[in-house]
């Protein structure tokens, strides 16, 4: 647990001193300049862009070597020299005078650290490990980063402009926190996304005054396995829930992004196979959407493709609860894709049908005939019927030649491909013991794998037959 205690200082019109003038230093005096301090440096010796860092700012140049006494007056001070005695003599002074100092890359000298910072507007986002690892702390910072996109700075303006409305209106704290927080989680990030700055504002205005329901229900896509396969808006939607209900397939590391105090209900097949009714599921999200709370429903895959999606959207509407659909990406097209086998190929496969593969279970209403002729087949849920799926194809006229694999847990480190024909596929998987989740893929886009192996290793390529 780190013992520092994290702190935006004001340091407009504020002297630092900053003893030093080599690169790092000047970084810095940057910053410092930034938060419109007015620096004084103290260095022996000129380097290369400090007099010009001179003429940007508020930057006064003490052209001889730090000695005691340079620090009266300061608010803050810095030692950016690569000589640990003079960091020391600077430290010491500092805290006789009981300014904070920071001595770069020497934390026996610092009294304070300083993090990586990604600033954006007035949003300011800062990454410490204690220092400990200054490098793993700058790529943490550039990785928030990236997630953070114009659109939150844009936010936090118009946050900004409801503030004191918002103060005068909730004089309790706590309603107040409960009122901010029921305006961030809202659409409002969503609306502000979309440049409808206006319509932002509205919905904001809306939550404030408590005239639109606050029960939502979202059916978000969670992908087909890997947790960096949600879209951005699912999970966005994910951190901002106040109930989540998920299904087996759904990856833990996604659970993670659920804020702490949020109820998760679980809905997928227990150890003994046992599992929630589709209509119970139903009655459960339409009663979370009428208590008033921010439901997210999260499926694997997309939530339309053999999700139940729509049953639960008709459950919905029947009730009135607002509900919204995040698509996700199906196993269907990313699972294929994943063990390197396109779905459509310019000179293989024009398009594709995705069916069921239990449907054949005791019978099917598909036309296996229409099947049979398209260039690529993809079967979900088909690792139980595979016998049935193949003699199907097989019967309709289906080349008993061409090319068939099986994926399974595709995108996930455990992903495993069986390649074969559509009369060896059965019997091989069978040899390999491969489980469900797993996804068959019928069609000549099957061989792609094998094209691409003169420049990548079986291994590369996912493949394992
Ligand atoms: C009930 S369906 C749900 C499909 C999901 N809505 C989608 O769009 O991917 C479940 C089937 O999807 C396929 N599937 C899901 N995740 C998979 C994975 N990681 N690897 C292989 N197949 C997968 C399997 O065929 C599994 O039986």
């Amino acid at each position: 647990m780190s013992a520092y205690y994290p702190v935006y200082l004001d340091l407009r019109g504020r002297r630092v001193v900053v003893v030093g003038g080599g690169t790092v230093a000047q970084h810095k005096i940057r910053e410092l300049l930034k938060a419109g301090a007015a620096v004084t440096v103290v260095t022996p010796a000129s380097a290369p862009g400090l007099e010009d860092l001179a003429d940007e700012g508020s930057v006064e140049i003490l052209w001889r070597p730090y000695r005691t006494g340079d620090l009266e007056g300061a608010f803050l001070a810095i030692a950016a020299t690569d000589d640990r005695s003079v960091n020391h003599d600077v430290r010491a002074e500092a805290e006789r005078l009981h300014i904070p100092v920071n001595a770069v890359d020497d934390l026996p000298n610092c009294t304070f650290i300083a993090p990586a910072v990604h600033r954006q507007g007035d949003l300011t986002i800062t990454v410490s490990t204690s220092g400990h690892a200054p490098a793993l702390a700058a790529r943490l910072r550039d990785r928030i980063a990236s997630w953070i996109g114009p659109e939150y700075d844009a936010l936090v303006a118009l946050l900004g402009t409801l503030r004191a409305e918002i103060a005068a209106r909730e004089p309790d704290f706590k309603t107040r926190a409960r009122l901010w927080y029921r305006i961030v989680d809202s659409d409002i990030l969503a609306l502000v996304r979309r440049g409808d700055r206006e319509a932002a504002e509205t919905l904001a205005r809306q939550v404030i005054s408590g005239s639109i329901p606050a029960g939502k229900v979202y059916l978000v896509g969670a992908g087909p396995g890997d947790p960096g396969l949600i879209t951005v808006r699912g999970r966005d939607v994910l951190g901002q829930a106040d109930v989540v209900v998920y299904d087996r397939l759904v990856h833990p590391a996604l659970l993670e992004l659920i804020p702490p105090k949020a109820e998760r209900l679980f809905v997928g097949k227990g150890p003994q196979g046992e599992s929630t009714s589709q209509e119970q599921i139903n009655d459960l999200l339409v009663s979370l959407g009428l208590e008033g709370r921010r439901v997210v429903r999260l499926k694997g895959g997309d939530p339309f493709v053999f999700g139940r999606g729509a049953e639960e959207c008709e459950a919905l509407a029947a009730a009135g609860v607002a509900f919204e659909v995040v698509p996700g990406i199906t196993s269907a097209v990313a699972v294929p894709g994943a063990a390197l086998i396109p779905l459509t190929h310019r000179r293989w496969s024009s398009g594709f049908a995705v069916v069921a593969g239990h449907e054949c279970d005791g019978g099917s209403d598909l036309d296996w005939s229409a099947l049979a002729q398209m260039p690529t087949l993809v079967v979900l849920m088909g690792l139980r019927t595979l016998g049935d799926v193949v003699s199907n194809l097989r019967a309709a006229g289906k080349d008993a030649t061409t090319p068939a694999a099986v994926i399974a847990e595709g995108t996930l480190p455990t992903q495993r491909v069986v390649v074969g024909t559509l009369a060896t596929i059965a019997e091989r998987v069978k040899a390999e013991g491969l489980e469900s989740p797993a996804t068959l893929v019928i069609g000549d886009v099957v061989r792609v794998p094998e094209q691409l192996s003169g420049s990548l290793t079986p291994v590369e390529a996912g493949v394992a037959a």
